[in-house]
């Protein structure tokens, strides 16, 4: 619901974060094996967040090695992880994530297994020659091949899967940086969470990669933000497309967005300035989105901003109307 005359001249896209101030509130989020999409893989996405000034969540199976990514450029990071079944393999993959100045740990927690990657498996899926996960040589020699879905087994080398909320307890112990829960959904998961210590939850079925039918994050949001309740910042991915996406979703309850396959697109297409182009385009879009919207100030959008945007969601047909 736009609201006009509001003086929309200035725009400041500004968010705080886990204690930063960032430009603007697009965050790109893990994703694994760069170098499938570009010969220059992670150095190319990390030069495209820091010229768009983005946060980038290195994902645990970068084909680059954590110290590599963040002398390729200054952008902020933040460290994914995909918790290992050796935990002095887990503890020295944070020591390595901390030395090299990243900024927050990401644990995933929707991934205990693979879902059914149809499409994966029917092409054979394999990595190719010289495409490995740099951060996690050692830790499973299946990581060498990929991690398709296969039909004799739900196994995935990627993560552990007896993790519980005790991992989580264990895992704050062993770093300083602020832990992130990526992939929750439901809000007493999210309520948990908070109490087991999380700095930030971040909203996500994974780009509904993982289990067919899931709910989607933006209808799973309003939720989870009451049930947060303000305690700590909520993110939400998942099909965020256009600034019109990004402008809405504070009023849900995110204080931030990240994206996933918008940018591999553009690193497809031209490395590290078509990232760049890609967040640019995203953050344009947002201003544009503002200023027609009549909330020159993204910190001070609020529910109004979406009809029906109460707890059961904008997307509710129960909200329609109301
Ligand atoms: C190719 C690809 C690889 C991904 N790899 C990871 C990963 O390593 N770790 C992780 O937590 N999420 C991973 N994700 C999920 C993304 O972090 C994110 O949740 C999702 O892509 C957001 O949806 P979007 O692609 O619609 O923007 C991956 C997604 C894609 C498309």
């Amino acid at each position: 619901m736009p609201r006009v005359l509001r003086g929309v001249g200035e725009l400041d896209t500004r968010c705080e974060l886990l204690g930063e101030t960032l430009e603007h509130p697009v965050l790109l989020a893990p994703t694994g094996y760069n170098l499938l999409f570009h010969p220059e893989g992670e150095r190319a996405t990390a030069r495209g967040a820091a010229d768009a000034g983005a946060v980038l969540v290195l994902s645990s199976v970068a084909t680059l090695g954590i110290e590599e990514t963040a002398a390729a450029a200054p952008a902020r990071l933040w460290f994914q992880l995909y918790f290992q079944r050796d935990r002095d393999f887990t503890r020295r993959l944070l020591a390595r994530a901390e030395a090299a100045g990243c900024r927050a740990l990401v644990l995933t927690v929707d991934t205990p297994v693979l879902g059914a990657r149809d499409r994966e498996r029917r092409a054979g899926f394999r990595l190719p020659r010289g495409v490995r996960a740099e951060n996690l040589v050692g830790a499973s020699k299946d990581l060498a091949h990929g991690h398709s879905w296969s039909e004799d087994g739900i196994y995935s080398p990627l993560s552990d899967p007896t993790l519980t909320w005790e991992t989580v307890a264990w895992l704050r112990e062993q770093t300083r940086l602020p832990l992130v829960l990526k992939g929750v959904l439901a809000p007493d998961d999210a309520r948990r969470a908070v109490e087991a210590g999380a700095a930030g939850i971040i909203v996500s079925n994974h780009g509904g990669r993982n289990l067919d039918t899931a709910v989607a994050a933006i209808a799973a949001l309003p939720a989870v933000a009451v049930a947060v309740a303000g305690r700590v910042p909520v993110l939400f991915d998942g099909g965020v497309r256009r600034g019109t996406d990004i402008v809405k979703s504070p009023a849900p309850g995110a204080r931030a967005v990240m994206i996933g396959r918008p940018y591999l697109w553009g690193l497809a297409v031209d490395g590290a300035a078509g990232v760049e182009r890609v967040v640019k385009m995203l953050v344009t879009e947002l201003k544009s989105a503002m200023a027609l919207c009549g909330t020159p100030k993204l910190a001070d959008i609020g529910r109004e901003l979406v009809r029906g945007s109460g707890t059961r969601g904008p997307l509710d047909p129960g909200a329609a109307g109301s």
